[in-house]
């Protein structure tokens, strides 16, 4: 699982070694092919207070499929929907559930970004292409990963629209209050058995990334399960993939659990960060979303584990969040339960109070948690 949530958005010393041919200025946008994005765009504004920004379908001149685009802070998500059968994007659900298909990349330059990754050996995705409408043109290009995801380079500076050419401004009468959600802080990739490493050097090779740090089975595993899992980030630290496989475990790993329901590689889950984390959880409980809990004895043990902290124990407690305390700080973070009917992705809240580390000390308590789900869906 990775809590592997590492540093805020300062360059982080340990990976001054990654090569910068690709200077990512940060996530431009998340892209989740859904069953419905209308019902999924309602469930992102009123569950997770994301704001409507931008629509295309039918009435903006697209034929198949349909899309909405919604932020929060920096955080862009958009929800795209099949409006006719047969497709990729009709492939992909069918295959994966919903899930994310496009981790996009802020680049100043997305031509240069296809030509460098694809020279390294990435597979191209999407060669660079120009779109354009009244407000400008922004340039695209998108090279594959891992599972069926893809990386899509978007270079913007030419543009002043609401969000890409071909899309129109959106908004509705419905407009939910944000809960302080800013910026995603990671991504994590679940790939099979043995293919960390080859994702890892993927990373490394082709996108000039550095590894932050890795965990093996004896750092994330419980009496059952096991995983490992390590941190690929680029040069100026905006962007960190951490990159899990399942380990051998008496019984099943979550990690495989993934696999087996998503059908393959893919996002894991997003860590958004927020500057209040006891506010946030409180207001995403409100509305519904549903977290994992930790048994009450975590708290017991907490301030001797972790030392002095800011936060009240009592909010903490009632909401379940957890702590963890490196050289440079702590942070706070907690982890929903899977967002979809398939057990695939779920989304972490995080707020960082100096550590640009991994909750490495929550690991045990959440794979307890995480176990006891799997436990009640008979997947462990
Ligand atoms: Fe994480």
């Amino acid at each position: 699982m990775s809590t592997l949530d590492n540093t805020s958005l300062q360059l982080p010393k340990e990976n001054l070694e990654a090569e910068d041919f690709l200077p990512l200025l940060g996530t431009d946008y998340v892209e989740l092919y859904v069953g419905n994005a209308k019902q999924s765009a309602h469930y992102y504004m009123s569950a997770w207070g994301f704001q409507p920004v931008a629509y295309a379908g039918l009435e903006t001149g697209l034929k198949d499929r349909v899309s909405y685009v919604l932020q929060q802070g920096k955080i862009r998500i958009m929800l795209t929907s099949p409006l006719k059968p047969g497709g990729d994007i009709n492939k992909h659900i069918d295959s994966h559930g919903d899930g994310v298909k496009t981790i996009a990349l802020w680049v100043d330059d997305a031509t240069k970004s296809y030509k460098e990754t694809v020279a390294r050996g990435a597979e191209s995705y999407l060669v660079p292409k120009t779109l354009q409408d009244d407000s400008g043109k922004v340039v695209v290009s998108g090279i594959h990963t891992y599972g069926e995801t893809v990386h899509v380079f978007v270079e913007r500076k030419d543009y002043h629209g609401v969000f890409l050419p071909g899309f129109k401004d959106w908004s509705p009468h419905y407009q939910p209050k944000d809960v302080g959600l800013k910026y995603v802080d990671h991504m994590v990739g679940n790939v099979g058995w043995n293919e960390m490493n080859k994702w890892c050097e993927f990373y490394a090779k082709v996108m000039g990334f550095a590894q932050l740090v890795s965990f093996d089975d004896k750092d994330i595993s419980t009496e059952y399960t096991a995983l490992m899992s390590k941190v690929m980030s680029n040069g100026n630290g905006r962007i960190k993939f951490p990159i899990n496989e399942p380990a051998d475990g008496r019984k099943k790993s979550q990690i495989e659990e993934y696999i087996e329901f998503y059908n393959g590689a893919g996002v894991q889950h997003m860590a958004l960060a927020t500057d209040n984390i006891i506010e946030t959880v409180g207001s995403l409980r409100d509305r519904g979303v549903e977290f994992l809990t930790v048994p009450p004895s975590y708290y017991e043990e907490l301030l001797d584990r972790v030392g002095e902290i800011d936060e009240d124990l009592v909010p903490l407690r009632e909401l379940g969040i957890l702590v963890d305390r490196d050289e440079e700080g702590y942070l706070l973070q907690i982890f929903t339960k899977p967002i979809l009917d398939r057990p695939t992705m779920f989304i972490e809240i995080i707020q960082r109070k100096g550590a640009k580390s991994f909750g490495k000390g929550n690991f045990k308590a959440l794979f307890e948690a995480i176990e006891r789900e799997q436990e009640s869906r008979g997947t462990l």
